[in-house]
């Protein structure tokens, strides 16, 4: 009888494991989006597997984090766009690209964690629609001020080397931390070092974070002008996941990183060579 009972846990268990997801996987402390309310999110896969996020910011140009090109080695990469649900396959909506070629920011850092930016060109263009759009890059490249409400959104997962995914995209509001802050003794201690060029953002009781599997991700901020949502970072680093006083770092969309986004699309536009993305 013992047993049965035991067996009858397990399977309510596991059914409801794979229904929803492991909880750890996700985006830390957020929801489930409306399907299809972020149209710019790409999920960049290698092999079928999600490895990092990206927002479609043209046709044929996905902006993530140049870290996640450590995942792809040689092997085949693929971009989705118009998806909510990775396992479930709505092709009417969902839209598969091959990569062209991709573009790390010269200046990346593994180890300082710097210029954590990178253009992926895509090998057709993107068909935009109800499901399928471009986020706009910002107008203006004015620092985001501490206190400011932002968002990030993503399929991540808690570990690389598991496959475990959020199965459906999740969102989290967060607050940007001030960088005096966030490279104080209690916080990062310089370690890395938070310049102008990145943004902290988390949240007080250090329950929402973005997590391993989110970066590349767009970080949208609201600004005080119109409170209109800007795209202002990209989902990059972080001590662990949702631990107290060590918020996510973001890569910040600066004056520098914008003006090295308009000059590769421009350059790599021109100059159309073959498919490659070593
Ligand atoms: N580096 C991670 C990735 O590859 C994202 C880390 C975000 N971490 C955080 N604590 N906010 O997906």
């Amino acid at each position: 009888m013992d047993s049965l009972i035991w067996m009858l846990f397990l399977a309510v268990k596991i059914i409801f494991f794979t229904a929803r997801g492991c909880a750890c996987t996700e985006i830390i402390g957020g929801r489930e989006v409306k399907p299809h309310s972020r149209p710019y999110m790409a999920s960049i896969q290698v092999n079928k597997q999600h490895v990092c996020g990206g927002a479609l910011i043209t046709r044929r140009w996905v902006l993530t984090a140049a870290h996640c090109k450590e995942f792809w080695k040689n092997r085949k990469i693929e971009v989705i766009l118009g998806a909510h649900s990775l396992s479930k396959m709505q092709e009417e909506k969902q839209q598969v690209l091959e990569v062209k070629n991709c573009s790390p920011h010269p200046q990346f850092n593994w180890k300082r964690q710097e210029s954590d930016i990178m253009l992926v060109q895509l090998a057709g263009e993107a068909v935009l629609n109800m499901y399928v759009s471009t986020l706009k890059l910002p107008k203006s490249t004015d620092d985001v001020k501490a206190g400011t409400k932002c968002s990030v959104a993503g399929w991540g997962r808690t570990n690389p080397e598991i496959q475990n995914l959020s199965d459906t995209l999740k969102e989290v509001n967060l607050t940007v931390i001030g960088r005096k802050v966030c490279n104080s003794k209690a916080y990062y201690n310089y370690n890395p070092f938070i310049t102008k060029d990145m943004i902290c953002a988390g949240d007080k009781k250090a329950r929402k974070d973005s997590c391993k599997g989110d970066s590349g991700g767009p970080l949208i901020c609201i600004t005080k002008f119109r409170r209109k949502k800007v795209y202002k970072g990209i989902i990059s680093t972080g001590d662990g996941c949702a631990k107290p006083k060590k918020p996510g770092i973001y890569t910040r969309l600066s004056e520098k990183f914008l003006n090295w986004i308009n000059e590769t699309i421009t350059v790599k536009t021109q100059h159309d060579n073959k498919l490659s993305c070593a």
